[in-house]
């Protein structure tokens, strides 16, 4: 396995294995590795004959108040982790090299980036959008892994992605979680064991709502209800958005059906967590 920090280096590399003809696939990450990227790794070692993963702590995504600085970092175990799911090149570059003074060139996003996430990190998928086409023009890939538990961003990249004409196949995929029903996050070792604890609220609420549902519930105020009331039984859980939209557009529905998205941010203490499920699919 290679690790490559430099862009231009990691550039040159993937010009020359795609003039071999070999086909890339990729899976971002801002790492922190754990088992919701290695099935990405493990998805992607199937579907291309390099794989490759990156790792960098985007700052463009970051909002002034946000983790940017604590963010948590391990680049020696995240390699250990890639070596193991078969990853062929590491590529870690530095924020320097990615924002070199004078960059100043922006993605314009539309409806997608507005509600849910976008409307509580103003610019976040601003962010994101610029990172991925950087990442995309450097690694060239054939085929990108992202997962639902962002299942806003993947939906941006998607759309994007074909807007833009990015000759890159998008792969979505499920959710990884513990085995309490917790997803996997790299914001989860912020939690103190206590609160590790009171996170699981999350499922809770994205149970109560799908049984509910499955009982032929379809009034969004019922389910939201059934929802908030997992949450607010944990007092230290704060709210920060709670809605049923529709799975593709993300924009509000009258009634709830099988392509109804539940998506949520809660904050535990100071640590913001997401979760979401569509109710016509596997939890
Ligand atoms: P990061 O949070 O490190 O996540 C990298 C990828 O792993 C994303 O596609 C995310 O959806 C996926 N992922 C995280 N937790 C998961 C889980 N429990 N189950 C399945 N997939 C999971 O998302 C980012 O980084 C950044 O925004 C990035 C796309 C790299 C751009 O900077």
């Amino acid at each position: 396995m290679k690790l490559i920090h430099d862009v231009a280096a990691m550039q040159q590399t993937m010009l020359q294995l795609k003039r071999e003809g070999r086909r890339i696939a990729f899976v971002p990450t801002m790492g922190f590795l754990h088992e919701g990227h290695a099935s990405l790794m493990r998805e992607g070692r199937q579907r291309g004959d390099i794989l490759v993963l990156s790792i960098f702590v985007n700052p463009a995504q970051f909002g002034p108040h946000e983790d940017l600085e604590r963010y948590p970092r391990n680049l020696e175990g995240d390699c250990a982790l890639a070596e193991g799911c078969g990853v062929d090149i590491v590529f870690a570059p530095r924020a320097a090299g990615m924002y070199p003074p004078g960059f100043q060139t922006s993605v314009a996003l539309g409806p997608l980036t507005e509600p849910l996430c976008g409307a509580s990190r103003p610019g976040h998928f601003n962010g994101v959008a610029v990172v991925v086409t950087k990442l995309f023009g450097i690694v060239q890939p054939d085929v990108a892994l992202f997962g639902r538990k962002d299942y806003q961003q993947l939906a941006i990249i998607r759309q994007m992605t074909c807007d833009l004409n990015l000759p890159v196949e998008i792969v979505g995929m499920p959710i990884v979680r513990e085995p309490d029903g917790l997803a996997r996050s790299s914001r989860n070792s912020y939690l103190t064991a206590e609160q590790r604890q009171q996170a699981l609220c999350l499922y809770r609420a994205l149970q109560a709502v799908r049984e509910l549902f499955a009982q032929g519930e379809d009034t969004i105020e019922r389910l939201l209800a059934a929802a908030r009331t997992q949450i607010e039984a944990v007092p230290a859980a704060a709210i920060e958005y709670l809605e049923l939209r529709d799975n593709t557009t993300l924009q509000p529905v009258d009634r709830a059906t099988n392509k109804t998205l539940l998506a949520l941010a809660v904050k535990i203490g100071t640590t913001r967590l997401i979760d979401n499920t569509v109710l016509g699919e596997a939890l």
